[in-house]
């Protein structure tokens, strides 16, 4: 097919509700995407933070084909062997509890307002907090739990039980709490509301608060998770234990898995009738996840992370105070912004054309999440691009 047949499929054939880029990319290899016509580009923003290890990673690559002439799909009912091995690797890599799997991050939340209903039941609880500026998933419960009414206000009536609170601000957290609140959900590091990094006492805080009222606390880390910031999960950065976790992008490497760990004693309240999802779980699935994490360790890639990003966040600094244009470079790990003082699209889109991907959030951030194992030639290409892109949209 060409670009025109693609795009007039489009048109007449697909359901319009994502924002387009002129583009049809067809090929992928580690940070490197092709489009229809064969052009080149550097990818720093790999399948919207899927794509942690680079494009088809042979590694998932080879473990879902291989998985794929064994057996492809198997029922809940039945137990599948891979699933119980990716729970058990998943486990060990992130605190002591029990893994449901699903297929993306928002079913992965929706699980877990699902599992904090049945934690409020006996006590006639059932609110949950969420920050603002947060993003959670495009369910009609996980949009309403997102503390962003552009998402959610199309879609009135919303479902009841949720509540907002400021991002790191305690006192906002504490007016925000009243006897029907059974939960707190926050990502440590936001990521489509701008790249906000929280404070780590504000955590640590948030623990005491729901520890002291009996809330659970949930950590969305379906952007920050699976080696992002340098740890397998931003709450081992900041020190501080979720009772529930949600996870999905880079956990299946490309392949769509998602996945809420919870505390045993919480997650036992799950018992057979209260959740399931057809497809989660699936051996495909699990195989990619395994993969992913046996990658992750093999190739030292929390190590590639948190080394390089020094590299790539200092570079940046030294761009902001050559551009004035730029107002901030915030974020640990691979996930990392850069706030301009003026919207930020045109910037990426010029980017795109000097043949390197970036994504705008939040109208003024530059979202920069490059493959965890990334290497520092390609990292000098990219910010090559970046700074020739800021001196012709913005001169020096
Ligand atoms: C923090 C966070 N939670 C949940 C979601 C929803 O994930 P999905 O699109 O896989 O449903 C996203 C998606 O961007 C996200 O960034």
């Amino acid at each position: 097919m060409d670009n025109l047949t693609v795009k007039d499929y489009y048109q007449r054939y697909i359901i319009g509700c994502y924002g387009k880029e002129d583009f049809v990319f067809v090929k992928g290899k580690d940070v490197w995407l092709w489009d229809i016509n064969g052009k080149k580009y550097l990818d720093f923003f790999p399948g919207w933070a899927v794509s942690g290890l680079g494009h088809c990673p042979k590694e998932v690559v080879n473990a879902v084909c291989k998985q794929a002439k064994k057996l492809m799909h198997v029922a809940n009912n039945y137990y599948i062997d891979v699933q119980a091995l990716c729970a058990k690797k998943l486990i060990e890599i992130s605190f002591d509890g029990k893994v449901f799997f699903c297929n993306s991050g928002a079913e992965a939340n929706e699980a877990a307002i699902k599992l904090c209903r049945l934690y409020g039941s006996k006590t006639g609880r059932y609110k949950i907090i969420s920050m603002k500026n947060s993003f959670h998933g495009r369910t009609l419960a996980t949009v309403t739990m997102t503390g962003q009414e552009k998402y959610s206000a199309p879609f009135v009536p919303l479902p009841e039980g949720f509540g907002y609170a400021e991002f790191n601000d305690i006192s906002s957290l504490n007016s925000s709490i009243d006897d029907k609140t059974v939960a707190v959900i926050v990502e440590p590091i936001q990521g489509e509301g701008g790249i906000n990094v929280a404070d780590k006492q504000y955590l640590k805080h948030l623990r005491e608060i729901c520890n002291q009222k009996d809330l659970l606390l949930i950590f969305d880390e379906v952007q920050t998770g699976m080696g992002r910031t340098g740890h397998y999960f931003a709450f081992q950065h900041f020190d501080v234990e979720p009772d529930i976790m949600t996870l999905a992008k880079t956990l299946g490497g490309g392949f769509p898995v998602g996945a809420m760990i919870a505390k045993k004693e919480i997650a036992d309240l799950m018992v057979p009738g209260t959740h399931a999802s057809t497809f989660g779980g699936n051996p495909l699935a699990c195989s990619a996840a395994i993969a992913v994490i046996e990658t992750i360790q093999k190739k030292k890639l929390l190590e590639n992370v948190s080394f390089l990003s020094l590299y790539l966040i200092s570079e940046l600094r030294k761009l902001q105070g050559k551009f004035p244009v730029i107002k901030e470079v915030r974020g640990i790990g691979f996930m990392v912004g850069m706030e301009l003082k003026v919207p930020a699209a045109k910037f990426v889109a010029r980017c795109r054309n000097n043949g390197l991907l970036l994504n705008c959030t939040h109208e003024t951030v530059v979202r920069i999440m490059p493959p965890l194992g990334i290497k520092k030639s390609h990292l000098i290409k990219g910010l090559s691009i970046i700074k020739k892109s800021l001196v012709e949209e913005f001169g020096n």
